[in-house]
């Protein structure tokens, strides 16, 4: 084998290594510390402590669908980590409309009531499901998804964790209709004219 041959295999396995680890990294990055601690905080036990969701405790159940997060830019400890939480409170007959998180899947529990909840994959399919109180789903990274209490009397109450302390949210309804898409643009791609793309859009105007 002459020195440029063999230079090229060295190359193609550095890539195709480089490539595997790659596809293998599930979460966040990996920091090379124990911790990560922002310049103007102290790394005392109060850091590695988040009270946000105290208000919880006792509370009688909100009016709107609600979500109360706990991700890094709420509590900055977990940063570096890949974990967050986020508690969703869904009064009677309120939804979470589609959206997705696009650097984690999240893996729902639900506490109290019962929650329609679906997502769909990369070739369309739908996977809906009713759960009761006790259940765990889990929606797959970055897929679309949505959570629906059914029951006009009853609230409910979910916690879901995330593999990412950022996991992010791309809401549907709020990127295609809360911007300032081409009202043209969206009424091809949805197969309508364009008033009835404005009447979508004032929905979203505060
Ligand atoms: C540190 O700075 C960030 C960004 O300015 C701020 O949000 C945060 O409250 C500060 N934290 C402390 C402990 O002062
Ligand atoms: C629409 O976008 C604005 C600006 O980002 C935001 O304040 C508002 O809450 C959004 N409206 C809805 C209904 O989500």
């Amino acid at each position: 084998m002459s020195n440029s041959c063999s230079l090229k295999v060295v190359s193609l396995v550095v890539i195709y290594g480089f490539a595997i680890v790659q596809m293998t990294m599930a979460g966040d990055p990996d920091i090379l510390t124990d911790y990560t601690v922002p310049m103007n905080a102290t790394a005392d036990a109060n850091f590695f402590t988040y009270t946000g969701f105290r208000v919880l405790v006792g509370q009688s159940p909100p009016s709107t669908f609600k979500v109360l997060k706990a991700t890094m830019g709420e509590f900055p400890a977990l940063n570096g980590q890949s974990v967050s939480y986020a508690v969703l409170q869904f009064p009677a007959g309120s939804v979470n409309p589609p959206h997705t998180h696009p650097r984690s899947a999240e893996l729902l529990f639900l506490l109290q009531g019962a929650l329609q909840v679906g997502f769909v994959d990369t070739t369309n399919k739908l996977f809906t499901q009713t759960l009761r109180a006790g259940d765990l789903f889990v929606f797959p990274k970055a897929l679309v998804h949505f959570q629906h209490n059914a029951d006009t009397a009853k609230p409910a109450l979910a916690l879901s964790a995330f593999g990412s302390a950022n996991a992010g949210t791309v809401s549907l309804p709020n990127t295609l209709f809360n911007t300032s898409i081409d009202d043209t643009v969206l009424a091809l791609a949805f197969r309508t004219d364009v008033a009835t793309i404005q009447i979508l859009k004032k929905g979203f105007a505060s």
